[in-house]
């Protein structure tokens, strides 16, 4: 078959283990899945109420521009409204905006260790990915960042995951002004801040990107619905970037790429200021839990402004996570990250986070721990 070699060489994403599939191959009833950075409270009640209200309407195509959602989020975010376009999750609006803002053979920039997604969508494409190495402390490194996008014409998109997953570390709000002066006036260049973690961030010296969309209009935010807002298997994405952006996108997007349930869903879950508030406890309650167990057992691990853990086993992760897998207990591995020693943990309640606690004590003692650390995997803590 004619294919690219961009294409012929992909490796897909590689999805956390679904629990029907962990069920099936391991014979279990219950399987505790904390491999995706979901929200372990299931969805809100009011999301839930307004889908019921809805599902006489599915015979309808959705409205295509979102009006009733973007409305909302204007209102409740405090962002203008031509500053606002959805996605089928933030994945899409990753891939589209490769699409629309890099001819093939151009290049796209973030760290190494940010989100897979990014090559991959730019493979698919056939834009190149540029990046540059992290900090001794796992953060970003903006000043080599920068210094690479001024070397480099080819560069139209810089990723910035903030906080990052799999790492959960963060970028300060100095180092993005500092970045911004840099290269924020660019005219041939967006500067994408992925937010999907946003509201977990709990550093008080973190910023959003949306506080500087007014002065460079080259910033791009995502946010999603599928983390705080519970909401991942419906597929709901956010992007905020100046209506010169909005209008390129809506030209390129499917006319309905987002689904009317995932419309409606979030429509209602952004005003649940009560589950938002929940969601966010529980996950700063687990940090805390996941953390004081993890010292316990003598293990590293890279405090997170997320809802996730990336910690250091000390050991072929892959027999960690086969032990743990065994008993139904799903974690996250990262050996595509070039982590082969880490896990990532998704903050779950505060039983499930005690039964991994249990099982991975046992694994420590089952798994034979790595004789020396290889050079350049040293987890310090942030
Ligand atoms: C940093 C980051 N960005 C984007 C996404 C994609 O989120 P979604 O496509 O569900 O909106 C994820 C999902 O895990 C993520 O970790």
């Amino acid at each position: 078959m004619r294919v690219s070699q961009e294409i012929k060489n992909l490796i897909p994403y590689k999805p956390g283990k679904p629990i029907a599939e962990t069920q099936r191959e391991f014979g279990l009833s219950r399987v505790i899945k904390l491999a995706s950075n979901e929200n372990p409270l299931g969805p809100s009640l009011k999301a839930l109420e307004a889908l019921r209200c809805h599902l006489s309407d599915l015979h309808r195509y959705p409205d295509p521009g979102g009006f009733e959602l973007s409305q909302k989020i204007s209102k409740v975010w405090g962002v203008n409204k031509n500053y606002i376009a959805l996605g089928n999750g933030s994945n899409e609006i990753i891939d589209l905006l490769i699409r629309i803002f890099c001819e093939p053979g151009e290049k796209i920039a973030t760290a190494e260790k940010a989100f897979l997604a990014y090559p991959i969508c730019a493979q698919a494409a056939r834009v190149k990915t540029m990046t540059v190495p992290l900090l001794p402390n796992y953060k970003m490194d903006l000043v080599a960042l920068a210094d690479l996008v001024l070397q480099d014409p080819q560069i139209r998109l810089v990723f910035l995951p903030n906080p990052n997953n799999p790492t959960g570390t963060y970028i300060q709000r100095k180092e993005v002004d500092a970045f911004l002066k840099k290269v924020g006036t660019r005219p041939d260049l967006l500067i994408v801040f992925d937010e999907a973690y946003n509201e977990f961030v709990r550093a008080s010296d973190y910023a959003s990107g949306q506080e500087w969309l007014d002065q460079y209009p080259s910033v791009v935010v995502m946010r999603t619905f599928s983390k705080v807002y519970g909401l991942a298997g419906l597929r709901l994405g956010v992007m905020l970037a100046h209506p010169e952006v909005i209008d390129f996108y809506h030209r390129v997007r499917n006319p309905f790429n987002t689904n009317e349930l995932a419309q409606v869903a979030a429509t209602a879950a952004i005003d649940d200021t009560e589950y938002l508030r929940a969601s966010q406890d529980v996950v700063w309650e687990g940090l805390d839990q996941i953390y004081k167990g993890l010292n316990d057992l003598g293990l590293d691990y890279l405090e997170s402004q997320a809802n996730f853990v990336l910690f250091d086993t000390q050991r072929d992760a892959a027999q960690v996570y086969n032990h743990l897998l065994r008993q139904g207990l799903v974690l996250r591995p990262v050996e595509n990250y070039g982590l082969p020693r880490h896990l990532r943990w998704t903050v779950g309640l505060k039983e499930e986070n005690a039964l991994i606690l249990k099982a991975l004590q046992e694994a420590l003692i089952k798994v034979p721990p790595l004789k020396k650390k290889p050079l350049n995997e040293s987890l310090e803590k942030s």
